[in-house]
């Protein structure tokens, strides 16, 4: 048995992925044979009710100069931190002339609404490529791995924090430690944190089970974030539950006593408690829906096959290399994936090897079938894919097909 990556206590495996590769890893055809493979497991710990990975990469495996995640691409994300800024400037942060630091700012998409109002501000981003283009922007970047001694260097050099905000990041950081002590140094007395991550309740109700992927060390809820972050003396103040990434949760987190609890925060517990998310029980039953689900989509893959249908992938996510790898869908059934990034294009998939291709290609030759692997951009790429007349296959929260419209 595994110690858990929070509080050491004996983890228990619900889930297994089998060997799975680095899931942003799109590579190039003349690197095939030179891929990194680890099996892919998940865990529940009893004592702190966090769920996680058993064994994850090295982070230089996965964020690193050619990282090919830009989150700017999304009109979708874009509007979603501009309202996440706006909340937190007329809601949660009270200083008159704030200092803000966001962790894995990526290429500024957050930042870039406080620095168009000249507030004062730090993007620390471990990839070099998005970190560029945010400083291109003129969102203030550095490029390091947040941690203690980044925020010690941070206090040193600009003072301490008002707010320390990360999106679809802190699930990603397995020393969950470094990063809290940290925090704390950075943070003034009645700063906050404010956060959002996949949501585990969304995961296990919907069956989400691409979610899993190496970047994703955990699969947070309102009792592990607790305890994680009650180690460190602060307290869970508010939730908001959010419609990104197939369905998320914002934390809010202060000082123990700096703010009052909200009733959101009490009855989203209560919920938990209710879905079961604090037992073990739930995710094994969870495990069998995961195995269920893959089944059904290889079947229909198959059976479309079968009747000579022409199935592509639409939008070439991490997530979709989980499902892939775990269904061992290679380009015999699904014949390309269609993306809009330009360093996943002319690529192939991690592990299954299916050529990746410019959103063109899709809008060009019309397949009958498209599997919506962005289920998390749905209304975006459905509405400007109006006139896509093909079917498209989902797998969210169970393996269908649909028409648009
Ligand atoms: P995302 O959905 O954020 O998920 P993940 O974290 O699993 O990678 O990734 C978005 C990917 O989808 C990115 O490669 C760009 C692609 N995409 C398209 O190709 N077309 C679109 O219309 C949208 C919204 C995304
Ligand atoms: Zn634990």
């Amino acid at each position: 048995m595994n110690p858990c990556l929070v509080c050491k206590t004996p983890v228990e495996t619900f889930v297994s992925f089998g060997p799975q590769p680095i899931a942003n890893g799109f590579i190039a055809e003349k690197d095939l044979g030179r891929e990194y493979f680890f099996e892919m497991e998940v865990a529940f710990c009893p004592e702190c009710k966090m769920a996680q990975l058993v064994r994850q990469p090295d982070r230089e495996q996965m964020f690193h100069e050619n990282y090919p995640f830009f989150s700017s691409l999304s009109k979708g994300m874009v509007e979603h931190f501009r309202k996440f800024s706006e909340t937190l400037l007329t809601k949660h942060i009270r200083s008159a002339a704030p200092f803000v630091v966001e962790m894995g700012s990526n290429d500024g998409i957050m930042l870039r609404n406080f620095q168009e109002k000249g507030i004062r501000h730090l993007g620390v981003e471990p990839s070099g490529n998005v970190a560029e283009a945010a400083r291109a922007k003129g969102v203030d970047t550095w490029t390091e791995f947040f941690d203690e001694k980044v925020a010690e260097k941070i206090v040193a050099e600009r003072g301490q924090a008002d707010a320390f905000f990360t999106s679809n990041v802190f699930c990603h950081i397995p020393y969950t430690h470094s990063i809290l002590k940290g925090i704390d140094k950075l943070l003034k007395p009645d700063g906050i944190v404010a956060f959002e991550d996949p949501y585990l309740g969304e995961i296990v109700a919907n069956t989400t089970y691409d979610q899993v992927y190496d970047e994703h060390v955990f699969f947070f809820s309102l009792h592990s974030v607790s305890y994680l972050f009650g180690r460190h003396g602060f307290e869970l103040f508010d939730v908001e539950p959010q419609e990104t990434h197939g369905g998320s949760m914002r934390y809010y987190l202060a000082r123990k006593g700096a703010r009052p609890v909200s009733e959101r925060v009490r009855a989203t517990l209560a919920q938990e408690k209710e879905l079961g998310l604090d037992r073990i029980e739930t995710f094994r039953k969870f495990a069998k829906n995961v195995e269920a689900s893959r089944d059904a989509f290889v079947a229909l893959l198959r059976k479309l096959k079968s009747e000579g249908k022409r199935v592509v992938g639409y939008a070439a996510t991490s997530k979709s290399t989980t499902i892939l790898n775990y269904g061992k869908i290679g380009p015999e059934l699904i014949e390309y994936i269609c993306d809009t990034t330009p360093l996943k294009q002319g690529k192939v998939s991690p592990g299954m090897h299916i050529p990746v291709v410019p959103h063109e290609r899709f809008a060009a030759d019309r397949p009958d079938y498209a599997v919506l692997f962005a289920y998390n951009h749905r209304k975006e790429i459905l509405a400007k894919e109006k006139a896509y007349a093909g079917e498209w296959i989902t797998y969210v929260p169970n393996v269908h097909t649909f028409a648009n419209g």
